[in-house]
């Protein structure tokens, strides 16, 4: 029998309403028990105890996917909550279902959305110990009233009465509910998977309390106190002080980020319950007066990852920035890779997560949860091949942009790269063509992507005065990107052993006419393009003029979006690792350390989110924790470390370690977590000479300057 297939949808109201529904359900268990499992899912997000204890240990469930194809279950065994009466309680708020996301639009879609009222499916499943079954569905016997969550969304947090009585009790209403989109969760498991402790109370010139806790985090705070029924007590989310040391939440826009609490009597402990924040500090207000640091623990929500790398240096300020990379990551795997975790967007743009998705691969164990996201972005996919700006796509009306719309080869290929896995490429396969037969269809000029509304190079710091957009050209991202996804297209369709002859010729005739039509490049991050893409005849004079551009700025770089995450690549590559380590190890802006002086422990949108002076780039779009800029670290797991692998052998199956030393960093040491074992590759300066000590567990070439040597599982030291 197929799960809930008689269980009924249900609600509290057929309208979308503010205050969160509770769902009730009394049992009893009359004889021994074997087994029993609880089988759930909701429009929304929902919270089951059972008999008063949490069910499962995931937050957010079921989680976000996109939800007009398909909306996942869980199942949970819950044996042990199981007594003789039983009471199961659920309670279900909007989660990213029915809150009216993304904050600063205003399109029919947006309203459709946040129209819609919640709902609850669920199934007991109880197994007794003399091979009996019984099963228990949701359906009209199930009660519903309101509960103390007086409102809860993703943006704005929660109000939370903790004096309140869910009294007016009544049936709940059953709904024809989209059953037949029901599939069992395919993503990581959301969970509370940190807590990270305050460092301080602040008292702000401006007279606020502030708790600090010393790291950005997403999740929500936990707090303790000693109350009075009725009294009320807010916490209001901020990632950073202003100049003059107050609480600051200008860059929210218009997501609240706060927790409204309305105390019981007495002693109590609450933490928000289906909603999330991003933030390092929190003001308080209505706290009795006293309140110490031990009061307050951040609790970390995050999808459940496994770290599989690890990376240190001789440089204090590296392995700050080493760390912001991991805090930024885990700050946006919320079940779907995210811009950033705290204003009015927190949306799956696919951008950043194109740019990002080697590092993230590499920092953590993400084919589950990469896997899930290009699923859904396959379905959001339009029937034209387009590839939302967004996924879920939450901004339908979106033009479709290079570089952008391109994770829908680029991650399913990295995925596959990192781990071996030929099962996304054959699931992707479909998608990652029929992008690229959206561009071939949509664009103005043959073999090239030209039209369209881009990003660009999204925040490139050549952008002309009051522009996002660095000065690259348009269509030269767009069909440089074309090529690219092309490539993508035909390596994939070789591992899968499909005929792909029509994407080699096109290939073919992409790069013929790229060359043809773009024969000087004009930004940094069109050289970048060129020479990451071998798109380029020269890459050597290609190399030297991007870092003479370079150089002539200052040993600064320009780049934005787009260009950042290669850049360091493709100087290492072609022989301006002197130069790529400068740009590395640079502290004033714009530098990936420059933020590191300025307090930052994640990254940042934006170079300078605090300027020289302490002011703010415009509260507009000043993002403290965006993971994009910090792909840099796959440079220095590939480049700085040396880790890679042979072209044909994915996950590492052979690996290739050819480290390159520099003196500034004195050492460094790096270790991966792959599919076929471990990579540690570490390296130290003394004097003159450098002490290479490399393991692997699987064969591999080791090249040290220029020296290759074959080599099987096991340590290897070399001198040089
Ligand atoms: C987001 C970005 C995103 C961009 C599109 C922003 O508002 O935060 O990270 O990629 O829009 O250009």
């Amino acid at each position: 029998m197929a799960v809930f297939e008689h269980a009924s949808w249900i609600c509290g109201s057929l309208h979308s309403e503010d205050g969160c529904p509770v769902f009730r359900k009394g049992f009893s268990v009359l004889k021994p028990l074997s087994k029993a499992f609880l089988s759930m899912s909701a429009l929304g997000v929902y919270l089951p105890t059972l008999n008063g204890g949490q069910v499962g240990d995931q937050v957010m469930a079921p989680g976000w996917t996109s939800y007009d194809h398909r909306i996942q279950y869980q199942t949970y065994e819950v044996t042990d909550l199981i007594g003789r009466d039983n009471t199961l309680s659920v309670i279900v708020a909007k989660g990213w279902y029915a809150s009216p996301m993304p904050g600063w639009v205003d399109t029919p879609d947006k309203k459709r959305r946040a129209s819609r009222h919640t709902g609850l499916i669920a199934e007991l499943e109880i197994l007794y110990a003399d091979g009996t079954e019984e099963t228990l569905v949701s359906d009209a016997s199930w009660l519903v009233a309101g509960s103390p969550l007086r409102f809860a969304e993703i943006y704005d947090g929660e109000v939370y009465d903790a004096s309140f009585e869910s009294e007016d009790w009544r049936p709940a209403l059953v709904f024809d509910g989209p059953t037949r989109l029901l599939v069992p969760q395919e993503g990581e498991d959301i969970c509370e998977t940190e807590r990270v402790a305050a460092k301080e109370i602040i008292h702000t010139p401006a007279g606020e309390r502030v708790v600090d806790f010393g790291q950005e985090v997403t999740g929500y705070v936990e707090f303790s106190l000693v109350g009075r029924k009725g009294e009320t007590v807010t916490l209001q989310c901020g990632e950073v002080l202003d100049r003059e040391g107050n609480f600051y939440h200008g860059n929210y826009r218009s997501a609240k980020a706060e927790l409204v609490y309305v105390c019981k009597d007495g002693p109590q402990t609450f933490h928000p319950i289906l909603t999330f924040y991003g933030f390092r500090y929190v003001k308080l207000s209505g706290f009795p007066d006293g309140c110490v640091p031990s009061q307050f623990t951040a609790i970390v929500v995050c999808s459940l990852l496994r770290q599989t790398g690890r990376l240190s240096s001789g440089i204090p300020e590296l392995n700050q920035l080493f760390s912001n990379v991991f805090w930024g990551q885990k700050g946006n795997f919320l079940d779907v890779p995210t811009d950033c975790p705290q204003r009015d967007e927190r949306l799956g743009w696919t951008g950043d997560a194109q740019v990002f998705c080697k590092t993230a691969t590499y920092n953590f164990d993400t084919e589950r949860f990469f896997k899930k996201w290009l699923k859904d972005l396959a379905l959001d996919q339009r029937p034209n091949g387009a590839v939302g700006q967004v996924i879920p796509d939450y901004l339908p009306d979106g033009e479709p942009s290079a570089a952008w719309g391109d994770a829908a080869t680029v991650c399913p290929w990295q995925v596959y790269q990192s781990y071996g896995c030929v099962d996304v490429l054959k699931d992707q396969f479909e998608s990652m063509r029929s992008w690229v037969d959206f561009i071939t269809h949509t664009t103005t000029r043959k073999n090239l992507w030209t039209g369209g509304t881009h990003f660009g190079d999204w925040l490139g710091l050549d952008a002309p005065e009051g522009s996002y957009k660095g000065s690259s050209r348009d269509d030269f991202i767009a069909s440089a990107y074309y090529a690219h996804s092309t490539e993508l297209v035909v390596k994939a369709g070789h591992v899968l052993g499909k005929d792909v002859s029509s994407y080699e010729k096109l290939l073919l005739d992409v790069v013929r006419t790229f060359r043809e039509t773009y024969p000087t490049y004009l930004t940094e991050t069109e050289h970048v393009l060129a020479l990451q893409f071998g798109l380029t005849e020269h890459p050597k004079e290609t190399a030297d003029a991007l870092a003479g551009m370079i150089q002539k700025d200052g040993e600064a770089m320009r780049t934005g979006f787009v260009g950042t995450g290669y850049l360091l690549h493709v100087l290492g590559t072609y022989g301006h690792g002197d130069l790529a380590y400068t740009l590395l190890l640079r502290k004033e802006y714009p530098s990936w350390l420059y933020p590191i002086g300025k307090g930052a422990t994640t990254i940042w949108e934006h170079w300078d989110g605090i300027k020289s002076d302490g002011s703010f780039w415009s509260d507009k779009m000043n993002s403290f924790n965006h993971y994009a800029y910090g792909s840099v670290l796959d440079w220095v797991y590939e480049y700085a470390a040396g880790i890679g692998h042979e072209e044909n052998a994915p996950a590492f199956s052979s690996a290739v370690i050819e480290p390159h030393p520099d003196k500034r960093l004195q050492w460094l040491d790096v270790e991966l977590q792959t599919r076929n074992g471990v990579i540690h590759s570490a390296w130290r300066c003394q004097g003159d000479n450098v002490r290479y000590t490399i393991t692997v567990d699987m064969p591999a070439r080791i090249i040290i300057k220029g020296k290759a040597i074959n080599v099987r599982k096991g340590t290897y030291t070399f001198w040089s």
